[in-house]
């Protein structure tokens, strides 16, 4: 088992890595008080559910259990956790432990936040993307029907638990998109890492165990290093956004649970490499080693055929970094090294939105 630790002063809180370590963490060491309520979904609690129920007998648990989907994540469901956490009278010393993929975790996170203004929380996250990414940082919160994630705070857990044993079950599609994720980090801030991804991408699709945990292990020391860094996303955090505002827009125009949020960051992270390889950031070669990783990886690169630049525009306008009135976007510098910025020609973001089919054409 590896650990790494988010260093936030008195909130840092641990990751712990492995392949079937559920049972060697001592979980006590992290609820404060008796009651414990599980927060999962339908498809993951038939599954895990009782593994964990085995590990908490010392405490007082309460179960829910939501639907299962991007859909799902809203206020509604959210108020259903408070609701249990009413009825069942759990007091400000009650600690949430989310068992799910990223939407289980933001929307457990969210509730925790809220609930009698902030109780104790445990992510263990169950997805490739929910290990990688939304476990660790402490965003959480909901999805409006006008702009995703536009609901929520920031909200630290204090432990994760990265178990890839979960992956075992993980179908295939869900496996590519939260590779997704993992590429992010390489693109943004790690050139070597992104040649690993180049030579171990077939290993991480087969769901080989060394090469997943090394892509797990790495992905969260690099999200753990920037949430220390800039923990409020007031500067260098905004690079986890890289591919989002493209990728965001593209998961609210198709519906919620269409376009599962890794997919759509995949397109969304070539078109940033193809905006910023027509402002002359990077080189055109580039641009077809991104096609070619995230093509290994089953991803697509090319924006849904119904979307119309206008869609764009309009839906990347309620993006969470626009300052002013103007869009901001994540670009990339060099291999490895991002930027945030509205200094850009907007007739090239025009070009790259109008791009459609062609991305696939190079
Ligand atoms: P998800 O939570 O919807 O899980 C994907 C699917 O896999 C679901 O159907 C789920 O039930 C199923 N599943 C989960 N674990 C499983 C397992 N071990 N075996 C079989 N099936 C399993 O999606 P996700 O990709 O984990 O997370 C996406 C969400 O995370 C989005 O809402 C996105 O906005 C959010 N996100 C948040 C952050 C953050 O920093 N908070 C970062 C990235 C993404
Ligand atoms: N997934 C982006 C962030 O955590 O900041």
């Amino acid at each position: 088992m590896h650990s790494l630790t988010v260093e936030l002063g008195e909130r840092s809180y641990p990751i712990f890595i492995g392949n079937n370590i559920l049972s060697d963490i001592n979980l006590s060491e992290y609820i404060v008080g008796r009651q414990v309520l599980i927060v999962s979904n339908e498809t993951i609690a038939p599954l895990y559910m009782a593994k964990l129920d085995m590990l908490l007998t010392d405490f007082c648990v309460d179960h829910i259990i939501l639907p299962d989907g991007e859909q799902y994540k809203n206020l509604e469901q959210v108020n259903t956790i408070f609701d249990q956490l009413l009825t069942c009278k759990h007091n400000r010393t009650t600690t949430l432990i989310a068992l799910g993929g990223g939407v289980v975790g933001d929307m457990t996170g969210f509730a925790a936040a809220c609930y009698q203004r902030g109780v104790n929380f445990i992510q263990i996250p169950t997805t490739i993307l929910a290990q990688v990414d939304s476990s660790v940082g402490g965003k959480t919160g909901v999805n409006h029907p006008l702009g995703k994630n536009m609901i929520g705070a920031f909200y630290q857990p204090n432990l994760v638990i990265a178990d890839i044993e979960y992956f075992q079950s993980l179908p295939q599609r869900q496996v590519a998109a939260g590779i997704a994720e993992i590429i992010k980090y390489g693109f943004i801030y790690d050139a070597d890492f992104f040649v690993w991804l180049e030579q171990n991408i077939s290993a991480l699709m087969a769901k080989d165990a060394q090469a997943l945990s090394y892509a797990v292990y790495r992905s969260c020391q690099i999200k753990a290093e920037v949430v220390a860094k800039d923990e409020k996303e007031m500067g260098i955090r905004a690079w986890l956004n890289f591919g989002h505002t493209f990728g965001h827009a593209i998961e609210t125009h198709q519906g919620y649970g269409s376009w599962l949020h890794g997919e759509a960051v995949a397109t969304g992270m070539m078109m940033a490499v193809d905006l910023s390889c027509r402002l002359g950031w990077i080189e055109p070669a580039l641009l077809q080693r991104a096609k070619d990783l995230l093509e290994a990886a089953q991803l697509p690169i090319c924006a849904p055929e119904d979307m119309t630049v206008d869609d764009f525009l309009t839906l990347m306008s309620v993006d969470k970094k626009v300052l002013d009135g103007s869009i901001r976007l994540v670009l990339l510098k060099e291999l490895g090294q991002a930027t945030v910025t509205a200094d850009f020609d907007r007739a090239l973001l025009h070009e790259t939105l109008s791009l459609g089919k062609q991305l696939a054409q190079l």
